[in-house]
């Protein structure tokens, strides 16, 4: 990696405006793909390149937590075969980052349905959790076969549990309560959400959590996102003026 460059880049940063978390919706790989008549799973490939890419870039620039939405509920829907490149992709992935997430301490966390994921990916995932546990410098958190809407229903689920069983009082449910009931309750809300290739939607990611999240879409496809990018899209996340709802 060229250190110079990527130095440069970060010192235009203001280091007391920093996102804490930043979430992306990693988009455009099947058409980054397309574009070059090559298999969508070429686009996975190059894809999985931009991950290792920006968890580094994050790490190095003083990002606290990095959620990827990396497969959601409904991309069970896709053909099989595309499926289970994203898996065996995912797999390697894991292999292959271990020994960068315990250089570099970082811890790694993951959200969704994890148990809907094929046994030998739960495994190399949980093994790096564990390896990671320790780890305090960055979470990089996966969104694993996620929904924001299974999330919100399993929130209720347990609540409700909760309440029949006199655990808790409706009448005391607060919003610090939803949110300790969600994936995230170890995780701060997103402060930044970043979406490539130029979809303006949420497409049912995290929900609950970007009540007031600053959103950035880019048409840029993910394959080709990168550091220099990133940067920028962060000087302009430090112009803005977050208000909630005040004056
Ligand atoms: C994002 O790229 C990766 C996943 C959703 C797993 P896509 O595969 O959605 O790429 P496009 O949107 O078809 O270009
Ligand atoms: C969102 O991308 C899911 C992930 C990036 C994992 P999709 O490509 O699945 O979303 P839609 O279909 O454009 O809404
Ligand atoms: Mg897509």
């Amino acid at each position: 990696m060229n250190s110079n460059t990527s130095s440069s880049a970060y010192k235009d940063l203001d280091p007391a405006k920093l996102p804490s978390h930043v979430a992306i919706i990693m988009d455009g790989n099947g058409r980054w793909a397309k574009k070059r008549l090559l298999n969508r799973i070429k686009g996975h490939e190059r894809g999985s390149e931009t991950v290792r890419a920006i968890v580094r870039a994050c790490r190095k620039i003083g990002i606290s937590y990095l959620t990827l939405y990396a497969f959601s509920t409904e991309n069970w829907q896709r053909p099989r075969s595309e499926v289970t490149a994203l898996m065996t992709l995912l797999k390697k992935f894991l292999e292959s980052e271990q020994k960068e997430m315990l250089d570099n301490n970082i811890r790694l966390y993951a959200i969704g349905q994890i148990e809907r994921l094929p046994k030998n990916v739960r495994q190399v995932l949980y093994k790096a959790m564990t390896l990671t546990k320790k780890n305090n410098g960055m979470i990089l958190n996966l969104a694993l076969s996620y929904g924001g809407r299974a999330e919100i229903v399993k929130m209720v689920k347990e609540i409700a549990i909760k309440a029949k069983d006199d655990i808790i009082d409706p009448d005391s449910i607060t919003p610090e309560i939803i949110s300790e009931h969600l994936y995230t309750s170890e995780i701060p809300d997103p402060d930044l959400l970043i979406r490539t290739s130029g979809e303006m939607r949420i497409s049912n990611f995290l929900l609950w959590q970007i009540a007031y999240t600053e959103i950035y879409v880019t048409d840029t496809l993910w394959p080709d996102f990168g550091k220099d990018e990133f940067v920028r899209i962060l000087q302009d996340y430090q112009q803005r003026e977050r208000r909630y709802g005040k004056v």
